[in-house]
């Protein structure tokens, strides 16, 4: 969904628009994989639901980095928060935990 008129927004915004709503979607897809092979009763159709799930969550990983590429603020989030041993809200130039 657009908020503003699309002539309005720069092409950069666009493209990001469709990465942000793809992302969405594969997220979505990896909740919805991941509650039918729940509640699933069949261990093999189990199975290729879990696999399902799994490759939603390449493709989460394949738009995060396009965003990570395209945008300088979620990279540099990124740098701070991810693939770090310590607790997520122990950020010291973070005023929101304090
Ligand atoms: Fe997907």
């Amino acid at each position: 969904m657009l908020y503003e008129e699309r002539e309005k927004l720069s092409l950069k915004t666009q493209d990001m628009k469709r990465a942000i709503d793809s992302l969405r979607e594969e997220l979505e897809a990896i909740d919805l994989y991941n509650q039918r092979a729940d509640a699933c009763n069949n261990p093999e159709l189990k199975k290729i639901l879990q696999h399902n799930a799994d490759e939603e969550k390449e493709h989460s990983a394949m738009l995060t980095e396009w965003i990570r590429k395209n945008d300088g603020a979620f990279s540099k989030q990124f740098s701070e928060y991810m693939f770090k041993d310590k607790d997520v809200t122990d950020h010291e130039n973070d005023v929101m935990w304090r």
